[in-house]
């Protein structure tokens, strides 16, 4: 069949580069796509924002699977158009992408099914919000209600740092996504992300990771996107996995199910496994990134026959299979990222760079120019390796990251410290 990937990160390069090793895969058509994404597969030229646009060019090409990479377009109802007029898509319909689109709808749905998560309040109004926010304990977390790229979330840890969130983001800080203002108790313990692909009905687990979404080593500095993850998590043993689902995942699809808005696509649940064990921090209702890259590495299963179950409700009864290599993916970024940062310095050597075994370069903010690959955005390329352990596969992916020749890039040296600091017991 042929496939229509939209977006242009390292995660859709990891699903393209995926999705081609499928036999069911024919033309894989992918837009924006990337400087990777283009190598293997067709750019197209569309406005993905446009709904009407991407139905009409999947009608004309017969594309059989849209795969939706990020939430923005999930969560402003591209599902929706597509499905309306009978493309079958991967990703969830505007109403059950609430699920990330909305913290506060989120939190309500946690509170009526009984599942674990911070206790919370949640506010439309400055002053309702301050009195709350007078009889918590601190630390305490603040966060805009809507989409607000990752940013939205403070965790504060004075006060006045807490009161001057809730001022700021009524204040405008996020736009409209603040518009609502979610005021959570701080949940500790270690995170860990958990993925299940769901067909309205089925949830099957995929695998879990941990990424390090601060720029600075050692956890410390600025949140950006995600510097680096690893797949499994350690912390998640099977009796945690089992726990998420039956206590997070699947009451979940069936009050998705209660309120007329089956969830279709990728569970990704943020967790904190707190002493009471797992505690859900919040859904994304697409694959993370650089997760994905990480989890895309160790799949078994052909990818294109999953997210063809998915989205025709046909999961029932499926298992997952994952190779028993652990993944380490380090992304590097462009010199200031996550503030600002020069675009078009040059990348060498790539070719020699992903020539070990089991090494994997994916692309997100580059652009092929004159054959030359050009650094265009924030985070630029994500090396990834496998390895029969965490440390293993750390020292393969930095192996690679040492023979890219890119002056204008940083990473971060320690991606899976805690991993690594487990193993060495
Ligand atoms: P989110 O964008 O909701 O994933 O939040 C970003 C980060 O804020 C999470 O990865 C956590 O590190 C932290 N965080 C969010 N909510 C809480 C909470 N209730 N307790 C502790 N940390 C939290
Ligand atoms: N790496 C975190 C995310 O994709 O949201």
């Amino acid at each position: 069949m042929n496939i229509l990937l939209i977006g242009s990160g390292g995660r859709e390069h990891a699903l393209a580069w995926k999705m081609k090793q499928s036999p069911l895969c024919e033309r894989l058509f992918c837009a924006p796509g990337n400087g990777g994404i283009n190598q293997i597969a067709e750019h197209v030229d569309l406005d993905v924002d446009d709904h009407r646009a991407v139905a009409t060019f999947a009608k004309g090409n017969d594309i059989g699977l849209v795969v939706v990479g990020p939430e923005g377009p999930l969560v402003a109802g591209l599902a929706d158009e597509l499905i309306a007029v009978g493309i079958r898509v991967f990703g969830p319909q505007a109403k059950a992408a609430q699920l990330e689109g909305s913290k506060g709808f989120t939190k309500d749905i946690c509170a009526k099914y009984n599942i674990p998560t911070a206790a919370y309040g949640r506010f439309s109004d400055e002053a309702a919000a301050l009195d709350y926010l007078a009889a918590q304990n601190i630390p305490v977390v603040i966060k805009a209600d809507g989409l607000a790229a990752g940013k939205g979330v403070i965790v504060a840890t004075t006060r006045a740092e807490a009161e001057t969130a809730v001022k700021n983001i009524f204040g405008g800080m996020f736009g409209a996504a603040g518009a609502e203002v979610v005021i959570e108790d701080c949940l500790v313990g270690e995170e860990a992300s958990f993925f299940a692909l769901c067909d309205g009905e089925t949830a099957v687990p995929l695998a879990t990771a941990q990424d390090h979404k601060q720029v600075g080593e050692g956890d410390t500095g600025p949140n950006t996107g995600g510097m680096g993850a690893y797949s499994p998590a350690p912390v998640m043993s099977a009796e945690m996995c089992q726990r998420t689902m039956d206590e997070i995942i699947k009451p979940t699809v069936q009050a998705m199910k209660d309120i007329g808005a089956p969830f279709k696509g990728v569970f990704f649940a943020g967790l904190m496994i707190t002493d009471k064990g797992p505690e859900l921090i919040e859904y994304n209702v697409r694959f993370g990134d650089p997760e994905c890259q990480v989890l895309m590495v160790r799949m078994k299963d052909d990818l294109v026959e999953l997210l063809v179950a998915a989205a025709d409700g046909n999961l029932a009864g499926r298992q997952t299979h994952w190779r028993n290599e652990m993944a380490l993916s380090v992304v590097m970024a462009a010199n200031g990222y996550p503030g600002s940062y020069d675009k078009g310095s040059q990348i060498g050597n790539l070719n020699n760079a992903s020539a070990g075994d089991g090494v994997e370069i994916f692309h997100a903010g580059t652009k092929i120019e004159d054959s030359k690959t050009l650094a265009v955005g924030g985070r630029v390329l994500n090396v990834t390796a496998l390895g029969k352990s965490v440390s293993e596969a750390k020292e393969a992916a930095y192996g690679a990251v040492k023979k890219v020749d890119w002056p204008g890039g940083f990473y971060r040296r320690d991606i899976g410290w805690r991993a690594v600091q487990r193993e060495k017991g």
